[in-house]
């Protein structure tokens, strides 16, 4: 199975993958990623790790269809059988969803469907919740609302800060994401 790995910014998650499918014998592949952010620092990790990537910006294109497009000509020559979200800040629109429905996951930081959209920490923080967590789903038509693979739990403490909550939360990210995706991989369950 190959697999592309879509960011928009840091890559932490990104590398998390990387790092996993590096230790581990999986029967499949991270084999491309790709950046809608031409700047974004996960390509200096792409580069570092030697993994294939592309970057152009939706800007570059007339309309939001020819960019996605443009993308889905990559993954077809590519052969890309499932696509993982890892911090990529766009919502998916009806080209790549016409062919990758069921074959795209993403990561979110919160418990949905509590606090979907950008700011998944910051807004479950401010909220004074008393807990939050992290939720890996499949991708369909709405923000952050897809079919839930995993979800974990993380206790907002009193003596958090957004800081501290942000830490807890992406070490959660770092450790479930890779599994869920190995646990996909092994079960051959991408729907
Ligand atoms: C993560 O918190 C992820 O849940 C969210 O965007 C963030 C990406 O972080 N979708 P990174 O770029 O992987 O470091």
């Amino acid at each position: 199975m190959k697999i592309a790995v879509f960011a928009s910014g840091n890559g932490s998650n990104f590398q998390a993958l990387v790092d996993y499918f590096k230790k581990n014998q999986l029967s499949a592949t991270i084999d491309w990623l790709f950046c809608d952010q031409p700047e974004a620092y996960v390509l200096q990790r792409a580069k570092k790790t030697g993994t294939a990537f592309t970057s152009f910006s939706p800007k570059e294109f007339a309309s939001k269809s020819e960019y996605e497009q443009a993308i889905l000509e990559e993954l077809d020559n590519r052969g890309i059988d499932l696509i993982v979200l890892a911090g990529y800040m766009r919502i998916v629109g009806e080209d790549l969803l016409a062919v990758y429905e069921n074959k795209m996951i993403n990561i979110h930081p919160s418990l949905l469907p509590d606090f979907p959209g950008l700011h998944g920490i910051r807004d479950a923080f401010e909220a004074g919740v008393d807990e939050t967590g992290v939720t890996v789903h499949y991708i369909d038509r709405g923000v952050d609302t897809g079919p839930i693979i995993r979800q974990e739990k993380v206790t907002i403490e009193k003596e958090d800060t957004l800081a501290t909550l942000e830490e807890k939360i992406h070490q959660i990210e770092h450790r479930i994401f890779p599994e869920v995706i190995a646990n996909l991989v092994n079960m051959g369950d991408v729907k």
